[in-house]
């Protein structure tokens, strides 16, 4: 009789706790971020106001590897990776890209562009889509592709044809301490006039227009925001739970390391 009474006792308990965690499960969207690039990386993640930190805002993902984050069902925010960081010296920046504030878990600060951007949009109302794209309007570091993990090709997010850093123009370039190009600038970051950020009375669709080096940008990654009123929009819409963001989607991603 005891014995029962402790046995239903743990049924109900595992009941319950199945209830509960399905739950949770149903209220929140899962991105597998996976690090096809021949060296490691450093996602990192931040919300947009009034929206939690989530996977503490970076992480270590060693080649080959695939970590799943979890957000809520309303999230808002960015991710983006860093490379190159040694977080065990004390050296400012820690990171060569996308480095934020010299920290491995970024806790809500966003990363030093240029850094190729996945901005996410998640709608709490299950009925509709969620929203995501990827942008260089502060620049590019590294290729990465967006799709659902049911696989649809309407809510794919390419990467890239060719390296940016490989075609990036000299007065874009971002390089390391060993003289190797690890980002490219947008043309707005690098000069910072209102016709390439798409500023004052260059503030709309009709007055700013693709440049040069946004051109450069849309013809290597034509999948991805090239500047501010890039059209049409490169914005993908679709409602899922599960989502799988890759880094180096391609294998030329190791041009990254070659000069
Ligand atoms: C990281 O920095 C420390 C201290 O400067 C250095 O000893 C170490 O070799 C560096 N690690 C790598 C992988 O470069």
């Amino acid at each position: 009789m005891r014995l029962l009474d402790i046995t239903s006792a743990f049924s109900l308990f595992f009941i319950f706790h199945s209830l509960f965690s399905g739950c949770a499960l149903a209220h929140q969207v899962a991105f597998y971020v996976h690090n096809k690039c021949p060296f490691p990386i450093w996602p990192a993640t931040a919300a947009n106001t009034g929206h939690p930190v989530i996977a503490d805002g970076g992480f270590y993902l060693p080649s080959g590897e695939t970590q799943r984050i979890l957000a809520p069902w309303d999230w808002n925010g960015r991710i983006w990776v860093r490379t190159g960081c040694n977080f065990s010296s004390n050296r400012q920046p820690a990171c060569e890209t996308g480095d934020c504030d010299g920290r491995l878990a970024c806790n809500g600060l966003i990363g030093t562009p240029p850094a190729t951007l996945v901005q996410i949009s998640l709608q709490s109302d299950k009925s509709k889509p969620n929203f995501y794209d990827v942008s260089l309007v502060d620049g590019y570091n590294l290729p990465v592709s967006v799709t659902t993990k049911q696989s649809s090709p309407k809510c794919a997010i390419g990467g890239c044809y060719r390296s940016l850093n490989n075609l990036c123009p000299h007065e874009l370039q971002v390089l390391n301490n060993d003289g190797e190009v690890v980002a490219c600038k947008s043309a707005c970051l690098a000069f910072n006039l209102d016709s390439f950020c798409c500023r004052n009375e260059y503030g709309s669709p009709e007055k700013c227009k693709p440049n040069v080096y946004s051109k450069i940008f849309k013809e290597a990654c034509p999948s991805y925001y090239s500047y501010a009123f890039d059209s049409p929009p490169p914005l993908v819409n679709c409602a899922a739970k599960e989502y799988v963001i890759t880094f180096c989607p391609s294998s030329w991603g190791g041009d990254h390391n070659s000069t």
